[in-house]
């Protein structure tokens, strides 16, 4: 179908976002195609109303905060752990266990070309990607539990070629290709601070994925869940692609959650910096939620029952959904947060501009915005040491390096 430009002219006017033709005329006819396409299908309402909200975010001023309970994993004693795994293999043997990775983000901090699941950590004496550590967990349960478990990996539009290229060549791991799903989460355009869309090229505007909350809409538009239902799949595990020591088929975190009787899960880790920028999870009206680190008062931070702190539990993306709560989920239409992020773009004289430092807005939908829908949830605080090495930074904290200092600590732990 052959696009108006006069009509994009016109949309672009309207939003003030003009600048996104100002190369056209020197564009070949299949960019200026290109070009037209994308503008044609961006929806600069949604678009628009986000920035616009950016200024106007209030706190709604009747809010209650109370605590959310949660469990603690080395207080478990044999007999308790034992009854819980139990009831987590039961499961896991019925083969209604699934795995959902998100792996449809930019990666921007850690600036790795390429899709963040292939890079690669030098574990003495090979290498392996992150995707392929995560294959290895799955073979071990798989034959553990002699089954096989689904695995659905969610990409961006901007990395699922080379994400499925990436596991062509590596022969899926050894993994059995018709049991591994790849699906792609929706994109939103990425907006200076001062409002204007960015170009990632004169003849494309520069998108990103819209955040690991948009699993279930995507999950559902690719017909996943149906598919899940129809392999009897009960309880799904979500985590992100960069938490290398991801427990990714624990039974007594499965057993605790059905035990408890809740539709989701969701390991933690101690907040042991009472005043680090963290989130914590927390109850807002009565429902599970997370409370942002503006708003956590040094009493909150430190408020104790019995020992237990109230309001210290940190959220580290490792969840178990039951398959009815992921359905649920997929059918409501979470809010919009927003990240500031480094996006390299082209500037009004047409050049590259490669930034050091966060330049951009980009908009994203969360995970944990969806737990308000359930009256609880089941948290489970298990220690860093053994489950939490996420790769976010080149170096420093959260690095290559960090990560693989623990997750070599815990190999030698279970080949003693
Ligand atoms: P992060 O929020 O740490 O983002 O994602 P990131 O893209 O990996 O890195 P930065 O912030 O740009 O440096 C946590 C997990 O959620 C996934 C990521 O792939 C990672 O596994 N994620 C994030 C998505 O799948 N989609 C998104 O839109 C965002």
């Amino acid at each position: 179908m052959e696009i108006d430009i006069d009509s994009i002219q016109k949309k672009l006017n309207k939003y003030n976002q003009g600048h996104l033709l100002n190369f056209f005329e020197e564009l070949n006819t299949l960019q200026k195609k290109q070009l037209l396409q994308q503008l044609n299908t961006l929806d600069f309402d949604l678009i628009n109303n986000l920035y616009s909200n950016l200024k106007g975010f209030s706190i709604p001023s009747d809010e209650v905060i109370s605590p959310l309970d949660y469990y603690i994993k080395e207080d478990f004693s044999d007999e308790e752990k034992s009854e819980l795994i139990d009831i987590g293999e039961s499961i896991l043997k019925q083969n209604a266990y699934a795995i959902v990775t998100m792996a449809g983000g930019q990666g921007t901090r850690l600036g790795h070309k390429g899709p963040k699941g292939t890079f690669e950590l030098n574990l003495y004496p090979e290498k392996k990607s992150l995707f392929e550590i995560l294959a290895i967990k799955i073979t071990e349960a798989n034959e553990k539990y002699q089954i096989n478990i689904p695995w659905y990996i969610m990409t961006s539009e901007e990395n699922n070629a080379d994400t499925i290229a990436f596991f062509d060549k590596k022969n899926y791991f050894g993994l059995n290709k018709d049991n591994i799903f790849f699906f792609t989460q929706n994109h939103l355009p990425l907006i200076s601070f001062d409002g204007n869309i960015l170009l990632s090229e004169p003849y494309r505007v520069q998108e990103g994925s819209n955040g690991n909350g948009d699993i279930f809409e995507s999950l559902y538009n690719n017909n996943l869940i149906e598919i899940m239902k129809q392999k009897n799949i009960k309880w799904i595990f979500i985590s992100g692609i960069d938490n290398i020591l991801a427990d990714i088929s624990d039974p007594l975190f499965l057993g605790l959650t059905v035990n408890n009787n809740t539709q989701i899960g969701s390991k933690t880790i101690f907040k042991t910096d009472a005043y680090s920028k963290d989130w914590v999870f927390c109850r807002k009206n009565g429902k599970p939620s997370m409370l942002g680190y503006e708003r956590i008062t040094e009493e909150l931070t430190n408020a104790k029952i019995n020992d237990k702190y109230l309001y210290r539990e940190i959220n580290i993306l490792c969840h178990i959904f039951s398959i009815n709560a992921l359905e649920k989920c997929s059918k409501i239409d979470l809010p919009y947060h927003m990240a500031s992020k480094k996006n390299i773009y082209i500037n009004d004289e047409g050049m590259k501009i490669f930034p050091n430092k966060p330049n951009s807005y980009k908009f994203e939908k969360f995970i944990f915005d969806s737990f308000k829908f359930f009256d609880n949830i089941t948290l489970l605080r298990v220690n860093p040491e053994e489950e939490f090495a996420p790769i976010k930074n080149p170096e420093g904290v959260y690095s290559p390096m960090s990560a693989t200092k623990l997750y070599i600590k815990q190999q030698k732990n279970e080949n003693e």
